[in-house]
């Protein structure tokens, strides 16, 4: 029987063909923006070198030369030397990466580092300090709410992220709000142990 033949063309005009022909970002990019907005059009296509980016990381502006295609975590992690946040599945199902970004917990693996800029990024180093721990860090270390560590950084994010808005949460909220982390340790006891003490000791501003 006749296989059936694919249409040629995308609904935007570029052929399947070329599309993944394409060999680079940069390429692929280019023909998206012409493809969408025409010839001339004024969006600004970056790459596939290197671009100048400031990030605005716990604080601090750093500024920074990547490629548009690298993610917010791999410019913490490799170009900026803050390894909190940590690299497991790098697509976006374990939230090991989880750092603020103005506020509102993300993945940064899923983010681009040139997307983070004019943001306010905040990763686990930024909560607080062994010295003066945030009250998340704080109640990890009292609960046990870690074993091998490596979801722990991305899960004090979430937790700090959702105190904030759910101060006082029941077990609901908390599977929901914190369904986002996943512990192959299985430290969730621990966890919801150290959530709920930061909510009975009146919240992550107390
Ligand atoms: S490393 Fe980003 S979600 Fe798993
Ligand atoms: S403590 Fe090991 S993955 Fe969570």
């Amino acid at each position: 029987m006749p296989k059936p033949k694919q249409p040629e063309q995308t609904s935007s005009g570029i052929s399947r063909r070329d599309f993944f022909k394409s060999s680079t970002v940069g390429a692929v990019s280019t023909a998206l923006v012409s493809g969408v907005h025409g010839e001339g059009s004024s969006v600004e296509v970056l790459g596939p070198g290197e671009v100048g980016i400031k990030l605005n990381v716990n604080g601090k502006t750093r500024r920074l030369r990547v490629e548009p295609r690298v993610t917010l975590l791999d410019a913490l992690r490799s170009e900026l030397d803050v390894t909190g946040a940590k690299k497991v599945c790098d697509r976006s199902t374990c939230g090991a990466c989880t750092v603020l970004l103005d506020g509102k917990p993300v993945y940064a693996c899923s983010v681009l580092a040139v997307e983070a800029q004019d943001k306010q990024i905040v990763t686990v180093e930024g909560l607080g300090t062994p010295e003066k721990m945030h009250p998340v860090q704080k109640a990890f270390v009292e609960n046990d709410a870690q074993q091998c560590g490596f979801c722990t950084p991305g899960f004090v994010v979430a937790c700090a992220a959702f105190l904030e808005k759910h101060p006082n949460p029941d077990i609901e909220d908390l599977k929901k709000g914190l369904g986002g982390n996943l512990c192959r340790c299985g430290t969730y006891d621990g966890i919801k142990k150290a959530v709920k003490q930061v909510a009975a000791e009146g919240g992550i501003n107390a």
